[in-house]
């Protein structure tokens, strides 16, 4: 399993994120394109920085009927991207007409991953508003279940999920975690974060990590500290 670190692209628009890009001349990293980008600048922007010689992330998580959410992906699997997503709350029936429509005509497909329950959503929301019975971490390990039962390459999910999830799903099933942070550095909206070294030590595949490389005073040191750490297993 190669590891590697991913950037949340989260810029409003094409300039500001290829003026990011320009500060990378000796390295392409793995990106992440999340609605916020995509909505802004079209799925040309997936096309131009693939061009680019970038993998591409395209977050978009959809949710629809299985037949909506097919013909959807047989259009992003034609962009070309890399690892594409889902929520698993569609149901096995919606992961399945996913991957169906996936398939290039070429026999390759790009990583199917899901959301099983989003960051933002804590226990009381989970039973009060969703009308969810059972607790956090054995709905986000059921739904986990259910993507790999319906075929996916993985999930989203906290690195501190990780472990039970290869557990439960078994160690090929991909972990690709936000709530990325430095020792010491700012933690934002993320509440239960690691370091990207930690991370690695939790079983992570893949990590996702956006404003301590884009907002950093040197994005391209960060973005090299993160890999050391992550990929290269380096401990500060
Ligand atoms: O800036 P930061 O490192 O917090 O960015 C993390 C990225 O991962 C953002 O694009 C955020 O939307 C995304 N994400 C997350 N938590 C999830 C799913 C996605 O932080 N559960």
């Amino acid at each position: 399993m190669s590891k590697d670190v991913i950037i949340a692209a989260d810029f409003a628009g094409r300039e500001q994120t290829l003026r990011f890009l320009d500060k990378f001349q000796d390295e392409k990293p793995f990106l992440k394109i999340g609605m916020e980008l995509y909505y802004a600048a079209g799925p040309q922007i997936v096309r131009e920085i693939k061009s680019r010689g970038h993998k591409i992330f395209l977050d978009l998580k959809l949710h629809d009927i299985p037949n909506t959410v097919k013909k959807t992906m047989a259009v992003l699997s034609a962009l070309d991207a890399d690892i594409v997503n889902l929520h698993a709350s569609g149901g096995c029936a919606m992961m399945k007409a996913a991957l169906e429509g996936l398939l290039r005509p070429d026999g390759t497909r790009p990583l199917l991953i899901a959301v099983t329950q989003l960051t933002s959503t804590g226990d009381q929301m989970l039973r009060d508003e969703l009308w969810i019975g059972h607790p956090m971490d054995e709905t986000v390990l059921h739904y986990a279940k259910n993507a790999r039962d319906s075929g996916l390459d993985g999930v989203v999910c906290s690195p501190l999920e990780a472990g039970k999830v290869h557990t439960v799903c078994g160690r090929d099933f991909l972990t690709v975690t936000p709530g990325v942070r430095f020792a010491g550095g700012a933690v934002g909206d993320q509440v239960r974060v690691t370091t990207p070294y930690g991370a690695r030590q939790l079983g992570s595949d893949y990590i996702v990590m956006g404003r301590p490389i884009t907002a950093a005073e040197d994005p391209v040191e960060a973005y090299r500290r993160a890999y050391a750490q992550f990929v290269k297993g380096e401990c500060e």
